[in-house]
Parts: C-alpha cells; sequence; structure tokens
C-alpha cells in the first residue's frame, strides 16, 4: 500500500486526542503512532490490512468523546460535502451517517432512490455523476447490488464508502459490531464469536467475518444448510448447524435477520420452525456463558431470530452497537476525506 501525505498537524489538531491511532490496548494488532492512513475509499473490510481496521477502531475511540460533549462538533471536515447515496433501505447506516457528518461539521445531501429520478429511468452512474457535479467530497452508498460502490469508486474523484451492497458487504457495520465486542469483551484477539442466522445472504456476516479472523478472533457461523454456503469455510470460519452445540463455547452471539427481500422464501419449512432451532430465547441464553454478548445488527424480527425478552434483556448490546456506530462512521468520513491513494 503506498504511504502519501500523512494527516497534517492543522488537521491532527482538530482532533481528539489519539485520533491519529495508536495501539490498541487489549488486542493483539496494534498500530504504530506514525501510521498513515491513505485509503480514499472504504469498499470492504477484505481489503484492508489488521493495522488498517485497529486505526479506524482507535480514531473512533476518539470520536467517542466528542458525544459526551455540551457542543457536540468538531471542525475536522468543515467545508466538505457528504453526499448519502440510498438506493435502498435504511435507518441506522443513513441516520448515523447524516449525524457523522454533522458532527464533523461537513454538509450533507440525502438522495433516497424512492422519490427519485430514478423512477424515470435515470442510472445509478447519471444520478452519482450529477450529484458529484454539486461538489460532493465523500460519497456514502447503499445498494441493492453486490458492487455498485466499486463501480462508483472508478469512475468518481469523490472518496466512496461502502454503506452495504447487496450480499456483499457492510463494513461500517462491522466495525461498529467489532469495536462493541473490544469495549465489553476487552479485545477481540483469542474470543470466539457465533454469527447466526441468514448467513448466505448476508453482507453484516461477511465482514464481520473478514474483520474478526483478522483480528485474531475465532467465528463459527450457524443457521440451517440452505442458509450456510459450505463455501464460507474459505474466509476461516468453522460451520455449525446446531445453535445449542455452540452456545456454551462463546463470548458473543451476533443474531442475523433473515433477508427474505433477497430470497423471497422458501429456504426452510416456516418462521416458527426456524425459531424453534435457531431463535435466541431465554432458555438457549441460560446456557451461554453468564456474560455472553448478544448483538444484532438491526432490524429485528422479534419473536424470529430472537425474543423480545433477550434482546431487550441485560446481555443485549444492540442499542450500544447503534451508538457505536456514529462514532466508527465519524472515522470513517474523517480518514477518507483525508486519504490520498
Ligand atoms: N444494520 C443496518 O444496516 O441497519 P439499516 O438497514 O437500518 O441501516
Amino acid at each position: 500500500m503506498a504511504r502519501k501525505a500523512p494527516i497534517s498537524s492543522k488537521k491532527r489538531k482538530s482532533l481528539p486526542k489519539r485520533a491519529a491511532g495508536h495501539a490498541a490496548p487489549n488486542a493483539e494488532v496494534t498500530v504504530e503512532p506514525d501510521f498513515v492512513w491513505t485509503r480514499k475509499d472504504l469498499l470492504g473490510l477484505d481489503e484492508l490490512s489488521p493495522r488498517e481496521i485497529v486505526c479506524l477502531l482507535e480514531t473512533a475511540e476518539s470520536f467517542k468523546e466528542v458525544s459526551t460533549r455540551s457542543i457536540k462538533k468538531v471542525p475536522a471536515m468543515r467545508g466538505k460535502v457528504v453526499g448519502l447515496l440510498f438506493f435502498e433501505d435504511s435507518t441506522r447506516t443513513r441516520m448515523s451517517f447524516e449525524l457523522a457528518a454533522s458532527r464533523l461539521s461537513a454538509d450533507s445531501l440525502l438522495f433516497t432512490a424512492k422519490g427519485s429520478s430514478v423512477s424515470k429511468g435515470e442510472t445509478t452512474m447519471d444520478t452519482v455523476r450529477n450529484i458529484e457535479a454539486m461538489g460532493v467530497d465523500v460519497f456514502v452508498m447503499r445498494h441493492g447490488q453486490s458492487g455498485a460502490p466499486h463501480m462508483v469508486a472508478r469512475q468518481v474523484e469523490a472518496s466512496v464508502v461502502n454503506a452495504g451492497d447487496g450480499s456483499h458487504e457492510h463494513p461500517t457495520q462491522a466495525l461498529l459490531d467489532i469495536f462493541t465486542m473490544r469495549q465489553r469483551l476487552g479485545g477481540i484477539a483469542g474470543k470466539k464469536v457465533a454469527i447466526v442466522g441468514d448467513i448466505a445472504h448476508s453482507r453484516v456476516a461477511r465482514s464481520n467475518i473478514l474483520g474478526l479472523r483478522k483480528l485474531g478472533a475465532e467465528v463459527v457461523v450457524v443457521g440451517p444448510p440452505t442458509l450456510v454456503p459450505n463455501a464460507i469455510t474459505a474466509m476461516g470460519c468453522s460451520i455449525s448447524h446446531c445453535l445449542d452445540d455452540v452456545l456454551g463455547e462463546v463470548d458473543a452471539i451476533n443474531m442475523l435477520r433473515i433477508q427474505f427481500e433477497r430470497f423471497g422464501g422458501g429456504l426452510f419449512p416456516s418462521l416458527r420452525e426456524y425459531h424453534k432451532l435457531y431463535g435466541m430465547d431465554a432458555e438457549r441464553l441460560k446456557r451461554c456463558r453468564r456474560d455472553v454478548l448478544i448483538m444484532h445488527p438491526g432490524p429485528i424480527n422479534r419473536g424470529v431470530e430472537i425474543t423480545t425478552e433477550v434482546a431487550d434483556g441485560p446481555n443485549s448490546c444492540i442499542l450500544q452497537q447503534v451508538t457505536n456506530g456514529l462514532a466508527i462512521r465519524m472515522a470513517v468520513l474523517y480518514l477518507v476525506s483525508q486519504g490520498r491513494e
């Protein structure tokens, strides 16, 4: 990876302490104080080195403090414009990127496909080029097609951040998940994480497996054979088709939503049976480690992948994930806007 000009000392001053990336206290992977982020795009965790991932986590750690101030803003991106391109629905990711841009003092432009000229036949690339012509520095893009942000990144000058592309990757979700695990478990290396449910269609699962493995965690994916492709083991995780077998041996359990919008149904007999075999409920929670972390990227289908009792119970960190997402997205916007690869 080519190293380019470091973040200027003037820019560093606008950041809270530690934002330039220092060694992680509890993980095996550490980042040297002189490490320089160079990427202008964040398209997936696949292309990131372990040190780049830790740099993002450490930068987010610094930005977390900003949200505790009475005036919750830093001037790190003053004068920059963030274009939020949401070709697919979102609540958490869209609002958290919008707030992150605002906390960094950037202007933001929100595009949602619903109500736009997409209905008149405008292509994705024409839409993006027209918005770029308004003077955008960073695009944040969610799209139903895997690879759409990569296509855009090849054709625009602005930075591009993948906010979820089809079944491919959702890097900022995985970063906020890993950030939360690191915060709650004291580190990532050597921890064992179960990712449960619709692995086949999940960009969250793919990005989590990539990030967790790069930081030294063990990952087991759990679900029915129709929703867990055998080829997933090439990413360095193991497979179990029995949730009850893994409950007692994991530090965190990430429950995934079944992505009906990507396959329409027919891959298991009924939601009732799915819940019986793969749903997290109070009985299963009793068989877990006492301090097991229960996670979910949202949106939740209560009573399907997780019961309300568990989702809102003491082991759940679902809302903490959302809170941490803001700091992660501030870190991502800040770093890519500095990157000049
Ligand atoms: N976790 C997640 O991506 O949620 P949204 O679809 O609401 O952004």
